[in-house]
């Protein structure tokens, strides 16, 4: 037999082709908001005097051609799924969308079935653009409601209010086949009792899919500065386990159970895009501040993109690309992340996969360890998946496996 050797890359296995079912898709981000929100820490920009939104286009078009060529000495991979991302890609034109579609099914064979998916925020909805979003391909929006309360939205930095966003969904069911919206919990003040209401009608105008995410305080925001400020506090941690609850509670009682840590979905409905992710498949990631996964004959890459806007379109018309990291990964890392994405699904992860790519097996103490505190539970003889009591703490049980 073999040793597999420490550190070293292991053979490639291509995602996205027949011998790989982990996936292939395409990341686009669009990096422009009409306004910035105090909690966001995305790469996004405001910009008053307006973006030559056709330009970006263009580039994005160029940075898509450079990632093919890159791929050329590889088997063809099929595309899966393309997702623009923001930012606010709602604020493109949909000719500019058009484009960027167009040049992934030039570029590699488009599964019949694709999922093209647009996040598109309540304010920038009007039924004119939204057709135009469906007709050059879009058939899956993901909406940023955030919340049903006018109050909080306000408090959230939020351009729309409670009736927009209701009419934003009701758009956006009318014109796509697929819709999610994302919501934020865990807010200054939320009690379990107002989330469950508020959830309750969310749950009512939910179709197929939902995400939910507890408030995070991320550094270097607005928000960061008024929390240490004393200006506002948010949920203590036994009250964001309520919460975390009142979520799990209700969404598997109207069909939508969590399929991710964060993510509600009836069965079948998943987004297939973060899927991919999350099954460590590959995907292409461009524009500013995009980050990419790619499998090449000398191992797997990652990359990320120049994040200021005008920056990252000067690259890419001198160079073809806005890449600013590309890295080979070694063995441990692709592991590593394999972990870290896998546990993060409610079915969990393939423990003979991780033996593969790591060159050794998980610590069975460790595992033994963990499952007698109840955080994480076998599937099986192959599998492992983190429990509901494990979600809350799932950074720390991925942290010890991986030790
Ligand atoms: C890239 S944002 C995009 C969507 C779109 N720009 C919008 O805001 O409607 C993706 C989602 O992440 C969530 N999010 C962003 N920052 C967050 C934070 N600090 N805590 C919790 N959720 C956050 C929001 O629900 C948001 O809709
Ligand atoms: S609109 Fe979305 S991406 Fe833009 S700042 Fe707000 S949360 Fe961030």
């Amino acid at each position: 037999m073999s040793e597999i050797a420490i550190n070293e890359p292991p053979k490639p296995v291509y995602p996205g082709t027949e011998a790989d079912d982990a996936g292939f898709a395409v990341y686009v981000h669009w990096p422009f908001c009409a306004a910035k929100c105090p909690y966001c820490d995305f790469n996004s920009h405001v910009r008053h005097g307006g973006v030559d939104t056709m330009g970006f286009a263009d580039a994005l078009v160029r940075e898509l051609e450079f990632n093919a060529g890159r791929m050329a000495a590889t088997p063809q991979r099929r595309v899966r799924s393309i997702f623009f991302g923001g930012g606010t890609p709602s604020l493109m034109p949909p000719e500019a969308v058009a484009r960027v579609i167009n040049a992934v099914g030039r570029l590699w064979p488009l599964d019949p079935d694709a999922e093209i998916t647009l996040e598109a925020n309540p304010s920038s909805v009007e039924a004119g653009r939204f057709r135009g979003f469906r007709e050059a391909g879009v058939n899956r929006v993901s909406l940023g409601v955030q919340s049903l309360l006018d109050d909080h939205l306000k408090f959230l930095g939020r351009l729309h209010n409670r009736a927009e966003a209701i009419r934003a969904l009701e758009i956006a069911n009318a014109t796509f086949p697929r819709v999610s919206f994302d919501m934020i919990y865990a807010r200054p003040g939320q009690t379990p009792e107002a989330w469950r209401e508020e959830l309750a009608e969310a749950l009512t105008l939910a179709g197929e899919h939902l995400s939910l995410y507890q408030l995070t305080i991320e550094p270097d925001t607005p928000f960061a500065k008024l929390h240490a400020a004393g200006k506002f506090a948010v949920p203590d941690p036994d009250t964001g386990r309520d919460l975390y609850d009142v979520t799990q509670e209700l969404t598997a009682k109207a069909g939508l159970p969590a399929y991710e840590i964060s993510n509600h979905a009836r069965p079948g409905a998943e987004c297939r895009h973060n899927l991919v992710y999350w099954h460590s498949g590959d995907f292409v990631g461009v524009g500013a501040g995009a980050h990419g996964r790619l499998t090449l004959a000398e191992g797997r890459y990652a990359t990320s993109c120049e994040r200021m806007p005008e920056a990252w379109r000067r690259k890419v018309l001198e160079h073809g690309h806005g890449m600013v990291t590309d890295e080979r990964l070694d063995s441990v890392e692709i592991a590593d992340e394999f972990l870290v994405m896998g546990l993060r699904l409610a079915k969990g992860i393939d423990t003979l996969r991780y033996t593969e790519l790591a060159g050794r097996a998980l610590d069975t103490n460790r595992i033994a360890d963990l499952e007698e505190h109840g955080l994480i539970a076998r599937v099986g003889n192959r599998g492992l998946r983190v429990t509901m009591e494990g979600f809350p703490v799932l950074n720390a049980v991925v942290a010890d496996l991986a030790a």
